[in-house]
């Protein structure tokens, strides 16, 4: 452990979900119609290090539009949220973005990331401490799906600033979206604001390429959920047996990800045994893409307004920053 990660672990508040969770929640999944698995349980460390390489494919130009949006939009944003900020971000990952942002904004008091992969927490912390030593760092190892309770800075924070790019909001479904985004709201409080990444609407060939990599890199990703819950609650998937999907559905304009049966099996989950016929498909997520209008609605759903809106020149890639309605 290097000097930055042990003090970035001095400082950690962990709500890390215990193994009874990710038990209960993958029983609950495989027991549902057609069956799925919780998506936030891709991230352990070898999903984060995936997750990591996906953002580096080709293919996937998700990060890349974002991060160059993010740069070209950054002087903005810091007139806009001034100066002394308390920024939280919600599944900061390797914390690259975060890096730039931290970068623009004018003197932030504190960063609060808050991640469900304690490995990839503590890791990214402790660089980001040694980079900005004059920002507090106030790392949480939790779910961010669950209300999380934010510590305090020691120095006043002037505002809150809610980070959260990677278009994961497209992660949750419509009502779930509107939950975080409500939580969202109640932790920025009345002067706050929230710098949300969204992948928008555009030709289904370059989306689906984006989730189905040719170095196979995603599909990975996606069987290292059967890796990780053989790990960790003892079921028996034979990872040679299940197969990556992605398909775009324009009509719900969603990616939805799979892991599809090659052949009639039977797989054990803690004394509990599931059937799956060959070629039954098991949703393992959605990547919801947006319209302009789509987005706002969604966001004033939960009592939140557009404050400013930037999309890159080809309109792939949006940010949006949010304030209380
Ligand atoms: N937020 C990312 C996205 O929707 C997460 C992600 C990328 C992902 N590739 C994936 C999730 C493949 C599941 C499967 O783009």
């Amino acid at each position: 452990m290097t000097p930055a990660t042990a003090r970035a672990q001095a400082a950690l508040t962990d709500l890390h979900p215990p193994a009874d969770d990710i038990l209960d929640d993958a029983l609950t999944g495989l027991s549902r119609t057609p069956k799925r698995l919780p998506s936030k349980y891709f991230y352990d460390a070898q999903g984060s290090r995936l997750f990591d390489a996906i953002t580096r494919q080709p293919e996937y130009y998700l990060t890349r539009v974002e991060q160059a949006l993010l740069d070209d939009y950054l002087p903005a944003i810091a007139n806009a949220i001034g100066g002394g900020a308390h920024v939280v971000e919600y599944g900061s990952g390797s914390g690259h973005k975060t890096w730039r942002l931290l970068e623009g904004l004018r003197a932030p008091v504190a960063y609060t990331p808050v991640e469900i992969s304690r490995a990839t927490l503590l890791a990214s912390t402790g660089r980001l401490a040694d980079a900005f030593p004059a920002i507090q760092m106030l790392p949480v190892c939790a779910d961010f799906t669950r209300p999380v309770p934010l510590p305090v800075p020691s120095r006043r924070p002037q505002r809150t600033l809610v980070f959260f790019p990677g278009s994961t909001l497209g992660n949750f479904t419509h009502d779930e979206a509107v939950g975080i985004l409500a939580a969202m709201r109640q932790v920025m409080g009345a002067d706050g604001r929230a710098l949300i990444g969204i992948d928008l609407q555009k030709d289904p060939a370059l989306i689906e390429a984006a989730y189905n990599d040719a170095a196979g890199v995603t599909a990975a990703f996606t069987l290292n959920l059967l890796a990780r819950l053989n790990r960790e609650i003892g079921s028996d998937f034979d990872l040679a047996g299940f197969r990556h999907h992605a398909i775009y559905v324009r009509e719900r304009s969603r990616i939805e990800t799979f892991l599809v049966s090659q052949r009639v099996q039977d797989v054990q989950v803690a004394g509990h045994r599931f059937h799956f016929d060959r070629g039954e498909a098991m949703l393992v997520e959605y990547s919801h893409k947006y319209s302009d209008g789509g987005f706002a609605t969604l966001a004033a759903a939960a009592g939140l307004a557009v404050a400013d809106a930037r999309n890159d020149p080809r309109d792939w890639f949006g940010l949006r920053l949010l304030r209380p309605a």
